[in-house]
């Protein structure tokens, strides 16, 4: 990535608003969620308010995000809302956001498959049809229990027994066959977990690892919904907001992979989360009662991914460990649970 486009990302983080040449009209689709409602406001400091529309099916949007720029509504799975938005705002680059999480789709197969795969499938012919460059994360959860759980290279076997999986896996290839099909410019990340202070998850596995912090700050004490030992790859906001710019900033020329790269910042267990609480909050305490579902599905994915082809190719690099990340989200956590 050219330097200038590094900075001015790098620069959302300190605050300051400078325009990028890239991407320079941008569609959100699911911008109310976990990601949307953060990396909505992060790309509006970069590209400029007026250049970054915000659609949800919740509509209309509440707060900041409907204040600080423009908006509609768009239900993905429909393909003409997503191209009359195109249209009406000249966009060259959407972010594809709609998805059911992991142990939601789990209760409501049809939903996850028809939301996850029907929205990529509109969002991919839209952008074959008026040209844009397209993002649609992927997850952790594109891999199986055969998949090699620890250091899970970059292409491996990929045979999840989820519906989010199975919608992950096929939005990869999918992905891929747009790009060397038909030259659309798809580019994605397999985000791990999650962890911000903004939305709160929308019905995932790894959602424990966000409600551990807001319930040690209101009652200082957790149950946990997994069991001791349980480890997952996350990642805190910031990280993936940066990651997911840089990306799509990325040079094309230097990208051997697309759909998806596999990035990662921490892997923890139930027992180094609650630690890491404890330095801050020494008399934080946690118990244990397991959802079968959650922990069925957590035992199926990697314990750590190995991320050196997004390292090598567009030069991926976390800021935040756990211990960095466990102290902004209790600082943060402490003023805004308190209004
Ligand atoms: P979320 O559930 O918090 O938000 C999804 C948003 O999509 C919601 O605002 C919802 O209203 C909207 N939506 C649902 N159906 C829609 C439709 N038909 N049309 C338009 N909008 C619709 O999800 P998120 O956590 O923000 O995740 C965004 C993407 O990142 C998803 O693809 C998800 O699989 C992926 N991802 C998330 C995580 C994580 O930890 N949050 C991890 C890995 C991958
Ligand atoms: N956080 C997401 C989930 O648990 C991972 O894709 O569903």
């Amino acid at each position: 990535m050219e330097i200038k486009k590094r900075f001015n990302i790098f620069c959302i983080f300190a605050g300051q608003n400078l325009n990028s040449s890239s991407m320079k009209k941008i569609l959100v689709i699911g911008a109310c969620g976990q990601i949307g409602s953060e990396l909505t406001p992060a790309l509006r400091k970069v590209y400029g308010t007026d250049n970054v529309v915000a659609a949800d099916l919740m509509y209309p949007l509440k707060g900041d995000l409907a204040d600080s720029g423009p908006s509609c509504k768009i239900d993905a799975t429909n393909a003409q809302d997503i191209a009359d938005a195109v249209k009406k705002y000249n966009i060259d680059s959407i972010f594809n956001l709609a998805a059911i999480l992991s142990a939601k789709a789990e209760a409501n197969p049809m939903l996850g498959w028809n939301v996850g795969i029907g929205a990529l499938l509109n969002c991919l012919e839209v952008s074959r049809e008026f040209h844009c460059a397209l993002f649609t994360p992927s997850s952790i959860g594109a891999f199986g229990a055969n998949t090699p759980h620890d250091k899970t290279p970059q292409d491996t076997i990929q045979r999840p027994q989820t519906i989010y999986g199975v919608t992950k896996v096929t939005g990869e290839l999918l992905s891929d066959y747009y790009y060397k099909r038909f030259g659309v410019d798809t580019r994605s990340v397999r985000f791990p977990g999650l962890i911000s202070n903004v939305t709160l998850p929308g019905g995932g596995t790894t959602d424990y690892a966000v409600e551990i912090y807001y319930a040690a700050i209101k009652e200082g004490k957790f149950t946990c919904p997994l069991k001791p030992g349980t480890y997952m790859d996350m990642m805190y906001m910031p990280d993936a907001l940066r990651g997911t710019m840089e990306l799509m900033e990325a040079d094309p020329s230097k990208l051997i992979h697309r759909n998806s790269f596999n990035i990662t910042a921490m892997s923890f267990e139930p027992e180094q989360i609650a630690a890491a609480i404890r330095k801050y909050m020494p008399d934080f305490k946690m118990d244990y009662k397991f959802d079968e579902l959650r922990q069925g599905i957590a035992d199926s994915w990697p314990n750590s991914m190995d991320d050196s082809c997004a390292r090598a190719e567009w030069g991926w690099k976390p800021e935040y460990d756990l211990d960095a990340m466990t102290r902004d989200m209790l600082e943060v956590l402490k003023v805004k649970l308190a209004k």
